[in-house]
This record gives structure tokens, sequence and C-alpha cells, in this order.
């Protein structure tokens, strides 16, 4: 270890993770389970979600706080079968410009089996039209969308708003009566779905077909990094590697930006920019831990 290292469980206790791991009460597994396989689970409600910095965790973890099972996206990938069957199904997911790549990917492989189906989009600025985009998606799987409602909340584009603004501006309480209001709803299988809140983005015909940047590409990794792994266990695409102390990043980022926000030295600069080099953001109510469960694609 070099006299700049610390270990991986130091970082985290700088990082403030250790703590929030275990400490919340009815803590929901969060990572695939094989329950779901040929039969119909017992829980009735099913919750897919994706997370780069927590927030959409956050709101799946409120949606079966009183029951039912949220499951990865991430974690979920890594299996065969995706045949789910449940009374009410839900997918969670951040607004990047439109549905993340790694939901698309899982919409097109999985198959689902529900009495109602709702979605809820975590945003940052605008929801625009992207509840009749997951209505649409869903159509050419022969689902009905009954619900597709969206929550705003702290935006995590870093490159573009300080982090320690975004915490200042987004009042938790207001964002929580918020997701106890789509919670109620979801629980009356209310029929609903959000209009657009503007005008949808033209069409841009240069536009590529998907989101995904080379990771060395999107960001810089400065000296500053100590080679702690945290990154490595927080990306969902497996981008990182840990040699001689320092990470390397490679291969097809998804933009989640999970491993900027995650990196207890501040040692990941995005090349297009830093509104703030010193703030980074993780949703509040969520672990360091539970975003590496969700997102890790290394062995935990
Ligand atoms: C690549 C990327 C693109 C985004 N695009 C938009 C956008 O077009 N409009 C918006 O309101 N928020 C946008 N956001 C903000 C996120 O949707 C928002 O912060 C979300 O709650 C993050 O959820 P998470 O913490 O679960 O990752 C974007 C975030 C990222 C990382
Ligand atoms: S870049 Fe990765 S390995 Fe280096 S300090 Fe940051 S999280 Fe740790
Ligand atoms: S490299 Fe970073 S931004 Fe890209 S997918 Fe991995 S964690 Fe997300």
């Amino acid at each position: 270890m070099s006299k700049h290292q610390i270990s991986r469980r130091s970082a985290l206790k700088l990082f403030g993770a250790a703590t929030a791991t275990l400490a919340m009460g009815g803590v929901v597994p969060i990572t695939a389970c094989s329950t779901h396989k040929g039969e119909k689970l017992s829980k009735k409600r099913l919750v897919f979600f994706f997370t780069g910095t927590g927030n959409s965790l956050y709101v799946a973890k409120s949606l079966v706080a009183d029951g039912g099972t949220a499951l990865s996206i991430p974690q979920l990938l890594k299996e065969k079968d995706l045949n789910f069957e449940a009374d009410e199904i839900g997918l969670v997911y951040p607004k990047y410009r439109e549905i993340p790549e790694i939901v698309k990917e899982f919409l097109t492989r999985a198959q689902f089996k529900c009495d109602y189906f709702f979605g809820v989009i975590t945003y940052g600025r605008h929801l625009r039209n992207d509840a009749q985009t997951l209505v649409d998606a869903m159509k050419e799987k022969k689902v009905k969308v009954a619900y597709v409602n969206g929550v705003k909340m702290a935006d995590n584009r870093l490159q573009r708003f300080d982090m320690a603004q975004e915490l200042k501006e987004n009042d938790p309480a207001k964002i929580d009566a918020a997701i106890a209001a789509i919670v109620k709803d979801v629980d009356a299988r209310k029929q609903f779905v959000i209009t657009p809140d503007g005008e949808a983005p033209a069409h841009r015909p240069h536009a590529r077909e998907h989101n995904f940047v080379g990771a060395d590409e999107m960001f810089e990794i400065t000296d500053a990094c100590i080679g702690c792994s945290i990154c490595e266990y927080v990306c969902p695409r497996g981008c990182y590697s840990v040699e001689n102390d320092h990470a390397k990043a490679q291969g097809m980022c998804e933009q989640c930006l999970a491993c900027a926000q995650a990196c207890p030295q501040l040692a990941i600069a995005p090349t297009e920019g830093d509104a703030n080099p010193k703030a980074r953001y993780r949703n509040p109510n969520v672990s360091l831990r539970e975003i590496e469960r969700a997102n890790s694609q290394m062995k935990l």
C-alpha cells in the first residue's frame, strides 16, 4: 500500500457509507433473486429499477416499503430467464434525455405478465414527453401501462450543475411528499399518465442511435486516485479496473455518473467540464453499499 493509499473499508467510512447499509429498517433485497423463475411470486409487487446516484433507488424502495420486492436491472441482466409474473409490476429509472440504454436492454429482453403495470421516472429539470415514451415502448411489448408519473429530484449531471446547489435547491420534504403521493396512487391502482411539461426536444437527424460513450473519453482519472476500487463496484457496465493503485476506465459508458459521484477522492473528472469539482452527490436516503449492490459487475 502506498503512503497515500487507504484501505477500501476506510474509504467507505470516510465517505460515510459504512453506517447506512444495515441501518435501514425493512431493507429490500436489491440484487437479482432466483425466486422469480417459474412460479408467480408470493409478493404481489415487483419493482425493477436502475440508478446511478440513488434517486431512483430511493423511489423503488419507497414503492415496496409495505410489501413487494425491488430488483436491480444491472443485476438481472446477468440472468438468462427474464420472465416475470406478479400482480403489479413497476419500472423506476432516471431520465437520460430519454430511457437509459441499460433499461432499454432490459425491456428488450424481459417479458412481463401482470394486472397493473406502472412506471416512475426521476428527473432533474424537465420530464417533457418521457411518460409517453415509456407507454409507447411497452406497447411494442404488448404491455398496457396503467400509470406513469415523475419525481423531480437533484439533477446529477455534474458537468452542468453544481451538486452542492442541487442539494440545497431540492427540498427533501417536497420530494418525500411527491413519492408518498405516487405510492398512494399505485396502491390504489390509479390509471394516470402525466402530461408533458413542455415541448419534446426537436428531432436531431444526426443524433446517435444510442447514448453510449467511451468511458476513457468521458473521464480523466487524476493522480488523486488511491485505488480504493469504489468506482469498480458502482459501475453498472463494468468499465473500471484498478491496477497499481490507479483506476482505469474503458468500454461502453452508460453516462450514469455513478463512478464520478461516488469517488471519495474526487479523482474522476468528466472531460466535458465539471460545474463544481468539489461537490458530489448521492441521494441522502441511499448508502454507497446499496448502489454497489445494485450496480456491481464484480463479485461483492
Ligand atoms: C446522462 C444523463 C442525462 C440526463 N438527462 C436529463 C434530462 O434530459 N432531463 C432532466 O430533467 N434530467 C436529466 N438527468 C438528471 C437525472 O435524470 C436525475 O438526476 C435522476 O434523478 C438521477 O437518478 P439516479 O440518482 O437514480 O441516477 C440526466 C442525468 C444523466 C446522468
Ligand atoms: S478513481 Fe476509483 S479507485 Fe481511484 S479513488 Fe476514485 S473510486 Fe477509488
Ligand atoms: S463509467 Fe461511470 S458513468 Fe460510465 S457507466 Fe460506469 S459508472 Fe456509469
